[in-house]
């Protein structure tokens, strides 16, 4: 009966909506992915799919509630780099990376930009690095609380520089966006998929970018690494990846996965995403094996490096 009750019920999977938990606000990077390959998993997964946004902690609120969700298949996680440093900057974390979790496949890769206010003093990286070093300890810098993407960048760049600056933390990094537009912060470091339309539209400075290669999308070809500023080495690009809580059944993980790979295929998706920095990841990196492999060998990497720079939530 169980074998009869597992196979009818894969054979109906999915047969109600399916919500996606996006760890930050409504209007960021991760949500702008969720909402993205919501669109293209639509029809590879023959159902409505529903986006959650439970923000705070830096993407740690949202891990913990589908970590503990039931493992039908119907609550997914869509998070980032946040799975890979969250382990070693949260001492009480509710949840175990490498247990508590399916992994369903990973998605892409996201350059983040560093931007200023729009009425900050200075109008290129050289500028800007002049004007830090002449603000030392009067700097805000904006993120999406420990853990985010936008704090780990802000982390290296801070320690890279030998810049302290007053972290300011947001539910994610669109509400931290429309305080740098009001000049309530001063700098960022964020994702491209937030910071091209606002760079486009001259509305923040932009400075530089955080891979080791110069993008492409127009608005942000024009941009500096920071590796060619002088910042030798910087490199941040934030992968992004789904998630089911442990024990959901393999014939659905599987079932998942498989459309997430057709949804990646998606034109569309592509388009939408490719103008906006964002780098899809080759379809053989899509495998359920892989992706677990890759939040491991990320954990192993970032783990030193938030250790050395001695922040930690309790
Ligand atoms: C981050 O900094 O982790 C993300 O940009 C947060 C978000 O998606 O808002």
């Amino acid at each position: 009966l169980a074998v009869l009750t597992a196979g009818s019920a894969l054979a109906e999977y999915p047969e109600k909506p399916i919500t996606i938990v996006v760890p930050f606000a409504a209007g960021g990077p991760t949500d702008k992915v969720a909402r993205d390959l919501a669109e293209a998993l639509r029809k590879p997964l023959g159902a409505t799919l529903i986006i959650e946004n439970v923000g705070g902690a830096g993407g740690t609120l949202g891990a913990t509630k589908v970590a503990k969700a039931a493992p039908d298949g119907y609550t997914v996680l869509l998070h980032h780099i946040g799975m890979a440093t969250s382990p070693g900057l949260y001492r009480n974390l509710q949840y175990k990376t490498l247990d508590d979790f399916e992994y369903l496949g990973l998605i892409n890769e996201v350059p983040m930009t560093l931007i200023g206010r729009p009425t900050l003093p200075a109008n290129s990286y050289a500028e800007l690095a002049k004007w830090l070093d002449a603000n030392k300890g009067k700097v805000n810098l904006a993120n999406a609380g420990l853990g985010s993407a936008s704090h780990l960048c802000g982390l290296l760049f801070q320690s890279t520089l030998k810049n302290d600056m007053t972290t300011v933390p947001y539910k994610g990094t669109a509400p931290a966006m429309n305080d740098l537009l009001g000049g309530q912060v001063d700098i960022m470091c964020d994702q491209t998929t937030n910071t091209t339309g606002q760079i486009e539209a001259g509305k923040v400075k932009a400075y530089a970018v955080t891979t080791t290669k110069r993008l492409t999308a127009p608005a942000l070809a024009k941009l500096p690494t920071l590796d060619e500023s002088g910042l030798k080495g910087f490199n941040v690009s934030i992968w992004h990846g789904l998630y089911a809580p442990k024990g959901t059944p393999k014939a659905v993980v599987d079932k998942v996965n498989a459309a997430l790979k057709v949804a990646l295929q998606d034109p569309d998706f592509h388009k939408r995403q490719e103008a906006l920095g964002a780098v899809i990841v080759t379809d053989a990196r899509v495998n359920t094996a892989d992706h677990k492999k890759f939040v491991e060998a990320e954990i192993n990497k970032w783990g030193p490096i938030i250790k050395a720079a001695g922040q930690y939530a309790d």
